[in-house]
């Protein structure tokens, strides 16, 4: 199990009024409520029910549209599990569902609030899946940060959706609406499978657009991939991405499990290990898989930021949470980069920290000892 992440709530000003809205303190939520006032401000008359907004990252839009009055009638697609339960503390009567649950012509009115983070490929992916959603003659509004490539996207998306009818701008935001005329857009551009040779085996890797490092496998994963200790056993790979350490650690002494908060992660590790005919359990999950498990080998690559900013808070508690469930002479293997501390995140959970590797500015670390270090828990 992981820490539970505190969960805060934030006032944010909207035309008519002041509303709270909730999310947890490890969530990039605030960071998009500029867009929510633009879209509250901009638009003249009520959207119709149902709304949609795919990628939210907390309750905020069924907020703001229950405080002006329009039909209660709508759904949250978070794209993790940390971004699924801010949209749970907050939300009423609409629903919130994973991006694969989300039928065709399911909303008429969808709203992405651009997660710029994410890339200009996870932004295009978000905005694709809420065009999917409506019906012929369905609007989308986008909102986006000017100096953000929201314009850059704008233009993009005419062939993907159909024809811009509205736009607005205001505190360096934009919103953009499209009347979804397109019904068959052309795929997105985007390199769905890599090859990649690791340790001396070839290795397809899936790959998708809303996840780290979408466009090629990254000099610190590949660092701990080739990196990886010489046992069997049971093995976890904590915060799977799109599968590419769970394909390396496959061996027929292994028994693997592989884990991530993100939809689209397991979705992609899944494909990943069948197109290499590999097998692994892969669990949707925040932290370790639920249980007593214990582990002989852990794998992490763990994260350094969730919204745009570092933060360094949720590599912290995905690290204390895979001490919790090494076995008693178990090993996390970890790979850190340069912004990320090994005497903050390893030294009090460890007593045993050995380096095994370095390139790139990234150190790949063998922690052992867990039980031992449990006194000095922060
Ligand atoms: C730096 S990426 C590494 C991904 C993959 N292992 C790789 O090396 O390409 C960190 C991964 O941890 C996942 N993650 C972050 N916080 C998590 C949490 N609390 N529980 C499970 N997975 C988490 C992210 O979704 C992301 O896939």
């Amino acid at each position: 199990m992981i820490d539970a992440a505190a969960l805060k709530w934030r006032r944010v000003r909207l035309p008519g009024g002041s509303v709270a809205i909730p999310s947890r303190a490890d969530q990039p939520a605030g960071e998009l409520d500029q867009e929510l006032r633009l879209l509250m401000r901009a638009l003249d008359r009520q959207p119709q029910a149902p709304l949609l907004e795919v990628g939210a990252w907390d309750a905020g839009l069924e907020i703001a549209a229950n405080a002006a009055g329009w039909p209660d009638d709508g759904m949250l697609v978070p794209l993790n599990m940390g971004a699924l339960e801010s949209c749970q503390a907050g939300v009423g009567a609409w629903t919130v569902l994973p991006p694969d649950e989300l039928l065709p012509a399911e909303a008429t009115f969808a709203v992405v609030r651009a997660p710029h983070w994410l890339g200009r490929a996870g932004v295009e992916w978000v905005v694709r899946a809420a065009a999917r959603a409506l019906p012929h003659g369905g609007l989308l509004a986008l909102l986006g940060d000017r100096a953000r490539g929201i314009e850059s996207l704008r233009r993009r998306l005419p062939p993907v959706v159909g024809p811009l009818v509205d736009r607005a701008a205001g505190e360096h935001r934009r919103l953009y609406v499209f009347k979804r005329q397109v019904d068959d857009p052309p795929p997105q551009e985007f390199p769905w499978t890599v090859g990649r040779r690791i340790a001396g085996r070839e290795f397809t890797v899936c790959q998708h657009p809303t996840l780290f490092s979408p466009m090629r496998i990254d000099p610190a994963t590949a660092l701990l991939a080739e990196n990886l200790p010489d046992r069997g056993g049971r093995w976890l790979d904590l915060g799977c991405g799109s599968g590419v350490l769970t394909a390396a650690a496959s061996g027929s002494d292994r028994e693997l499990t592989a884990v991530d908060w993100s939809f689209a992660a397991v979705e992609t590790t899944r494909r990943t290990l069948t197109a290499n005919g590999l097998r692994a359990d892969v669990i949707l999950a925040e932290g370790p898989p639920p249980g007593e498990q214990r582990f002989d080998v852990i794998l992490c690559y763990p994260p350094f930021h969730v919204g745009p900013r570092v933060d360094h808070g949720p590599a912290a508690r995905l690290i204390r949470a895979a001490r919790g469930c090494l076995a008693p002479d178990g090993e996390l293997r970890v790979v850190l980069t340069s912004a990320q501390s090994p005497r903050d995140l390893l030294q009090p959970h460890f007593r045993e920290i050995t380096p095994v590797a370095g390139a790139h500015g990234a150190q790949v670390f063998s922690c052992r000892q867990p039980g031992t270090a449990r006194g000095r828990r922060r």
